[in-house]
């Protein structure tokens, strides 16, 4: 009995509300403010550099470090299936060259999950195109 009302219950829950349901929910930016002091969010950065670093290297045979991470300077987060941050990445290159890099990343703290899925040159943002399945 009761777990026939748990059930009934449960799957009244379900659609009343969609985010218990497997539905996406898609929240808006928002401004990480204490972005340069945050240590998640300088985690972070530095996992999208370190990611993109092994991306590039399996792509050319293994050149090497390419990036050198020194620090994200401004972050966005939004809620969709999990935590998106929008990183703005401070690096410099091989020559030592200070470079700036805006990077999306996905993070599912309750799966572990953590996964880069844009890196490019911030002087090329006016063609960035979100692309994003989530
Ligand atoms: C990154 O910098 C660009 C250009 O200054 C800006 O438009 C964008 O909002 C910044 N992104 C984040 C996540 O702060």
């Amino acid at each position: 009995m009761a777990v026939t009302l748990t059930i009934v219950v449960t799957t009244l829950l379900c659609f009343l509300s969609t985010a218990s349901c497997g539905r996406v929910i898609v929240g808006a930016k928002t401004e990480i403010s204490d972005a340069r002091t945050n240590r998640e969010v300088q985690e972070l950065g530095k996992f999208a550099v370190e990611e993109y670093n092994y991306k590039q290297g399996l792509n050319n045979g293994g050149g090497g470090e390419a990036l050198k991470f020194v620090e994200v300077v401004e972050a966005q987060q939004q809620v969709v299936s999990g935590m998106k941050y929008y990183l703005n990445i401070s690096a410099t290159d091989r020559s030592g060259i200070h470079r700036m890099f805006t990077s999306v990343v996905v993070v599912k703290p309750w799966l572990q999950y953590k996964k880069l899925l844009h890196f490019e040159p911030l002087s090329t943002t006016h063609q960035l195109q979100h692309t994003s399945t989530m």
